[in-house]
Parts: structure tokens; sequence; C-alpha cells
């Protein structure tokens, strides 16, 4: 049985991650799960943007299953990141087209992680998010250590890691982490309001973004540098032609490739 509840909505791909009883805690087949769909999603031409949910109206995602790895031995659980890691968080961050996590209440430990890994998270206002691997004698497995820096600040990371605590969502808002706080019945409206927004320019030109926004985060890579080879590159789209001229002939674009 699928731990994932899919739906097209328009050209928003709406994931819905379906364990509540366990508050859709990640295990290993939801992992897996995740990972093909998202991989598929990126292929399908029909598919502009992907919104990632939890079912229920009290968490998004309570964390990576911890029956599932309490007996690990050290080699296990480098696999168990390693693999997470790969299959999932990277390939969320990488993906080509717009990913938001519509937090919809609890986001801990890898359910946090989950939607740091998107690209934009909109949470509602009961949702609660946090990183509490310290309680549990481990540390952040699926890049939030990196990712909570990345977005909050270092400071705001190492009080939220240490403490194990829980922040409320308009303090995630305040320090960057996410995007917008709405009242949960307007979670996915306002998920789609923005799908909306970004369906209408180039998902070439969104593609090349994500690629140098994601660049200047990864070792060994030059963001700057990237962002002038994805600059160049757009110009020899259909996109980039279409857009200007449409910019120029004062009429609204209509993009080949969308
Ligand atoms: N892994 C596995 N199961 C989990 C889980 C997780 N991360 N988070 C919640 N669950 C399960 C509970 O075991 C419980 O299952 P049961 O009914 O079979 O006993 C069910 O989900 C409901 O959770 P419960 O703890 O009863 O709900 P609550 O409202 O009392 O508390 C939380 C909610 C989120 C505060 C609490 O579930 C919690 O602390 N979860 C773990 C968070 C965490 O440490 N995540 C990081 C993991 S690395």
């Amino acid at each position: 049985m699928s731990n994932l509840l899919i739906e097209l909505k328009g050209s928003t791909q709406i994931i819905t991650i379906n364990r509540p009883d366990k508050l859709n805690a990640l295990n290993k087949a939801t992992i897996q799960e995740l990972s093909e769909t998202i991989t598929a999603s990126g292929k399908n031409d029909s598919i502009k943007s992907i919104v990632i949910t939890g079912s229920g109206e009290k968490a998004f995602v309570a964390g990576a299953d911890i029956s599932e790895f309490n007996t690990f031995s050290t080699e296990e659980a480098h696999e168990l990141a390693k693999n997470g890691q790969d299959i999932l968080f990277d390939l969320v961050e990488k993906c080509n087209k717009p990913v938001i996590a519509a937090v919809n209440g609890f986001a801990l430990g890898g359910g946090l992680e989950l939607a740091m890994s998107c690209h934009m998270r909109v949470a509602s206002s009961n949702a609660r998010v946090g990183l509490p691997e310290v309680s549990l004698g481990v540390i952040p497995g699926y890049g939030g250590t990196q990712r909570l820096a990345q977005l909050a600040g270092k400071g705001k990371a190492f009080e939220l890691i240490f403490t194990a605590s829980m922040m409320k969502a308009d303090e995630a808002l305040k320090c960057g982490l996410v995007n917008h706080v709405v009242e949960q019945n307007e979670l996915m409206n306002k998920c789609f309001e923005i799908c909306e927004k970004m369906s209408k320019n180039s998902s070439v030109s969104i593609a090349a973004a994500i690629r140098a926004v994601n660049s200047g985060y990864k070792d060994g890579e030059n963001g700057f540098k990237t962002e002038i080879n994805e600059f160049a590159n757009c110009f020899a789209t259909g996109d980039f032609k279409e857009g200007t001229n449409a910019f120029i002939e004062k009429r609204k674009a209509n993009f080949p490739n969308n």
C-alpha cells in the first residue's frame, strides 16, 4: 500500500504523505516512494510545480521513523543518512521544478529537514518546527545542520538544535525559516497562489535559477560563475526569444516550453 496520496491540480502536483496515525513519520518505504515520485515528476512536462504536505491537521512530518533505526550500528546509521540525503533530500533541493512544503503541523527532525530541502515553505499557524535529535542522543542526519544554518542563520540553528525545542510558526517566519504563515484552512490556497504566479513564467528559466541558487551552497562550486553560465545559456532558448519579444511587442509571453 502506498504511503503517498498524489493529485494533479492544474499544473501543480500535490504529494501528501499519508501515515497520519504515525504523524506521517518518514519510514524507509515512504522515503523511497517520495524519491520515485519526485524523480518522475521532474520528467513530466505537464507538472510545473510540486507541493508536499502531510495528511491530517496535526503533522506535516514528525520526523524519521524512530522505530526503524533505534537498533542500528554506526555503519547502518551512516548508510541511512547517506542514502536518505542522496535519494530524497538532495533530490528535492535539485528538482528542476519549484517544490513548496505546505507545513500543516509538526515538522520535526526529518520532517523539518524535508521542508528545508524544498525551495519554499508555507506554514499554517499551528505548525511547530524543530530538530529534536539531541534529545534522542543523536544529531540531524538528513542535512538539517547545514540547511537550518543556511536559512535561519548559525546562531538560531545552534539554539534550535542544542535545546531540541519547537519553534512556533510566527517565530519561524521572523527568522526566515518559512516564507509565509497562514491559517490552516488557507494553507493549500496560499501554495496554489504562488504556483499560479510561477506557472506564468518560463519553466526553463526557473530551472536555471534553481541550479544557480543551489550552486552557491555546493562545495567546490562558485555560484557567481554558475549564474553567468546559466544566464548566458538562457539566450539560446525559445523562452528567452519569446519573453523578450513579448515585452517589446507589449503582449503577454506565451513560452514555448511551458
Ligand atoms: N517516529 C515514529 N513514530 C512516531 C514519530 C516518529 N518520529 N513521531 C510520532 N510517532 C508516532 C507515535 O509513536 C505514536 O504512535 P502510536 O500511536 O503507535 O504509539 C503516533 O505517532 C502519535 O504520536 P504521539 O507521540 O502519541 O502524539 P503526541 O501528540 O502525543 O506528540 C509529538 C506529538 C510530535 C510531540 C511526538 O509524537 C514526538 O515527539 N515525536 C517524535 C519527534 C522526533 O523526535 N522527531 C525526530 C526523529 S529523528
